[in-house]
């Protein structure tokens, strides 16, 4: 059914673990919530798939509604995934707001625990392969937060735990936690892009690199503002009329469309987009094990597979990036 979904897609080892992923995954964030169309959504899985794409990332609150991508996902999973669960790497996570009341949010043992439990009922698994504390709590002790993560793999619901929106001292004094439990801790879920270079000042990449963790990039085309999506207006399929929860048209100024407009000439000379150039961007990096792309249709998650065409940069190139990042 999957056809030759081997013949192009390269792996990379997650840090010193290992696990292996595909250099291209897909995130389930946004077009998989209850809003959007659900044969569009299987038609995703399926491209993904069928081209190596064998990382699906969830997290309880996809939406809108909270939960309701794991229940899209759990469907597509049950109609055309299932036969190949041992293929498929499924991950998910718990840390931001989920249901009323004090057990909910954040990163008590308590929430963490019965999260997990509502995301595996809600996607039909037995297991997730990777379990992420979503972001940093400042209040629960880490030792609790890092307890409730050794456990869910203890008891077999988790094969391995990540870590999301920590940055490097963060990263540093959970891994050592981690590791004093043998708790199997392999990969950081973290925003990198050109517009968003903050894991190299917040000491998360360095941090990664030298603990032999992996790295997978969310949002590495700035939720769509790194393509083509925005040279020419605003699309009324794209995110910015959509959705706008989280990606405004007022982060679409005249300022960051005059640096979207010289980046694509860049890629234009590469002869490639610009999506492409700036998964390419990331990928360049050693310590990145995957770029975590969102999709809205088919066609793009094709289109960013061309990455993986995508010729080395010349010292040149690369200077020229750095005038026009954020
Ligand atoms: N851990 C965390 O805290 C966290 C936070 C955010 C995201 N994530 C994860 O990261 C994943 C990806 O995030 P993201 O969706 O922001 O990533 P992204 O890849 O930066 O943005 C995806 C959007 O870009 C547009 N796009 C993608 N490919 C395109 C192409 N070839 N040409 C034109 N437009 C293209 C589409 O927007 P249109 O809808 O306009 O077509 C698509 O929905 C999420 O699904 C989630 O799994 C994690």
């Amino acid at each position: 059914m999957y056809g030759h979904r081997y013949d192009q897609m390269q792996y990379r080892r997650s840090g010193k673990s290992g696990l292996k992923l595909p250099v291209l995954s897909l995130g389930l964030w946004h077009n998989f919530g209850d809003t959007g169309n659900y044969e569009n959504m299987k038609q995703m899985c399926f491209t993904a798939f069928s081209n190596g794409i064998t990382h699906f990332d969830l997290a309880n609150n996809y939406g809108p509604e909270p939960g309701s991508a794991e229940k899209n996902f759990g469907r597509i999973y049950k109609e055309i995934l299932k036969p190949y669960r041992d293929e498929l790497l499924i991950s998910t996570k718990a840390g931001y707001l989920m249901w009323e009341g004090p057990y909910g949010d954040w990163g008590s043992r308590k929430y963490l625990i019965a999260s997990l439990d509502q995301s595996l009922q809600r996607m039909g698994l037995d297991y997730v392969d990777i379990f992420y504390h979503h972001r940093p709590d400042p209040e629960t002790p880490l030792e609790e937060t890092m307890g409730a993560l050794d456990s869910v793999v203890k008891s077999g619901k988790a094969l391995y735990v990540g870590l999301s929106n920590y940055n490097g001292p963060q990263m540093e004094k959970a891994a050592a936690l981690l590791d004093d439990l043998k708790c199997p801790f392999v990969i950081n879920q973290n925003r990198y892009s050109i517009f968003d270079r903050t894991i190299e000042q917040n000491g998360l990449k360095d941090s990664a690199a030298a603990a032999g963790k992996g790295v997978i990039t969310f949002s590495p085309l700035a939720q769509g503002l790194l393509t083509n999506r925005y040279l020419h207006g605003v699309p009324e399929d794209s995110r910015i009329r959509t959705d706008g929860r989280f990606l405004k048209e007022q982060n679409l100024t005249e300022e960051k469309l005059a640096r979207i407009k010289a980046l694509n000439e860049i890629a234009m000379a590469r002869g490639e987009s610009l999506a492409q150039m700036a998964l390419k961007w990331i990928l360049k990096d050693d310590v990145i094990t995957s770029v975590l792309i969102g999709a809205s249709k088919p066609s793009q998650i094709l289109e960013n597979l061309k990455v993986l065409d995508s010729q080395p940069f010349t010292g040149e190139e690369l200077a020229k990036i750095d005038e026009y990042s954020l």
